[in-house]
């Protein structure tokens, strides 16, 4: 059996981490997610490295620490807009593209994260 998690296809906790780290400095300074977001994002990163290692087929973390992970629900305090959807995957693929995760991997991974982007939207664009 030598079939490869997308966590191991990665390279693993290294990887996550670099990823998340890069991800939440373009969050730091995105106009549309800064209002939503904690200044100090120590925890909100560890917290996002223990669930994409768990999402993406390695060991359990976020659900040994926290629980089930709810995730839609833990959105729920928080506005978020088709607008703020954009910001958040915009991040994202920043900073995949600076890690440098292309091909399948990637598509896999962008998918993933898309669809789940999707479900956290839980407010319409304000009018103007
Ligand atoms: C927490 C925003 C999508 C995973 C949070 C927090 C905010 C947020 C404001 C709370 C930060 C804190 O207080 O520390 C957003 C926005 C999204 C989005 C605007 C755009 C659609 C996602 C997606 C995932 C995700 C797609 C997973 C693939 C998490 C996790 C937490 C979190 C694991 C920590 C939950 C906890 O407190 O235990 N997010 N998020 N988020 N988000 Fe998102």
């Amino acid at each position: 059996q030598n079939l490869q998690s997308p966590y191991e296809a990665l390279g693993g906790a290294k990887e996550i981490e670099a990823l998340v780290d890069t991800f939440y400095s373009y969050v730091s300074q995105h106009p549309d997610l800064i209002p939503i977001f904690p200044s100090d994002l120590t925890e909100t990163a560890r917290k996002q490295k223990q669930f994409l290692t768990q999402y993406f087929g390695g060991p359990p973390l976020y659900t040994s620490e926290h629980g089930h992970p709810m995730l839609r629900a833990r959105h729920l305090p928080f506005t978020i807009t088709p607008k703020r959807r954009d910001a958040w995957l915009s991040c994202m693929h920043h900073a995949l593209d600076d890690r440098g995760i292309e091909g399948p991997l990637r598509d896999f991974i962008w998918d993933r994260l898309r669809l789940t982007a999707e479900h956290m939207t839980n407010s319409p664009d304000e009018m103007s």
